[in-house]
């Protein structure tokens, strides 16, 4: 499937508790202020195969599930999110925003869990198709920043997020990591700033990739 002229795709990533869904929908709020077409999604999900494997994989309750099964079963959503919308959104000419990629199995499962970065890179390569983002924005967050600000809210901490600050921490430094070996790719910001001064720092990285429409920013 072709990317028609225009289409742009963008990622946000970062720990539990960054802020990644509320940047999202400023982000997505300001681009079609902009007249773009805006696709918001997130990982795992975004299809219905992708919410069902979402849940499987993020609830408590399914038994247990061992490393290798979690990153097949994270794969295995996100090759459908691939090819069901990311994909045609794209030959659309859409943005599409995503909430959460790759770079999540690769810190999550890959350097998280200890089934190693690199091999968990290359099943979500395959799966994928080699599709990467044009940017991804990196919400670095200290890991007790992350938990206060997750447990602020009502709903239970699944699975991932009940991890121990340890694993958070290796989660953090994993991102770090991948957005410093293709720094051009990424735009690394502190989670921590407030939300309006953090969504017209990505505003600006957007721009810097694909100048918006009828607008200097
Ligand atoms: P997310 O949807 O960001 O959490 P929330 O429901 O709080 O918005 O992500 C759900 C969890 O799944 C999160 O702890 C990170 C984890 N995850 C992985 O471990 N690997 C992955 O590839 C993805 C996409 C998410």
């Amino acid at each position: 499937m072709q990317r028609a002229p225009g289409a742009l795709f963008v990622v946000l990533e970062g720990g539990d508790g960054a802020g990644k869904s509320t940047q999202a929908a400023l982000l997505a709020g300001h681009l079609q202020e902009h007249g773009h077409e805006v696709v918001r999604t997130r990982e795992p999900g975004g299809t219905p195969i992708g919410e069902k494997l979402r849940s499987l994989v993020l609830d408590h309750g399914h038994g247990e599930v061992d490393a290798r099964t979690e990153a097949l079963m994270f794969a295995a959503a996100r090759a459908a999110h691939v090819e069901q919308l990311i994909l045609p959104a794209l030959a659309g000419g859409a943005t599409v925003i995503c909430d959460r990629y790759i770079d999540s199995s690769v810190a999550y499962q890959g350097v998280g869990r200890g089934l190693g970065a690199e091999e968990v890179l290359a099943l979500n390569r395959w799966a994928t198709g080699g599709l990467r983002p044009d940017l991804t924005i990196l919400l670095d967050v200290d890991p007790q920043a992350g938990r206060d600000r997750r447990t602020q809210g009502e709903a239970a901490e699944d699975r991932l997020e009940s991890e121990p600050d340890d694993f958070h921490a290796r989660i953090r430094q994993a991102f770090l990591d991948r957005a410093g070996n293709d720094a051009g790719a990424y735009e690394v910001l502190d989670a921590s700033l407030p939300v309006e001064e953090l969504a017209a720092m990505i505003a600006a990285a957007v721009s810097a990739v694909a100048p918006l429409a009828g607008s200097s920013s």
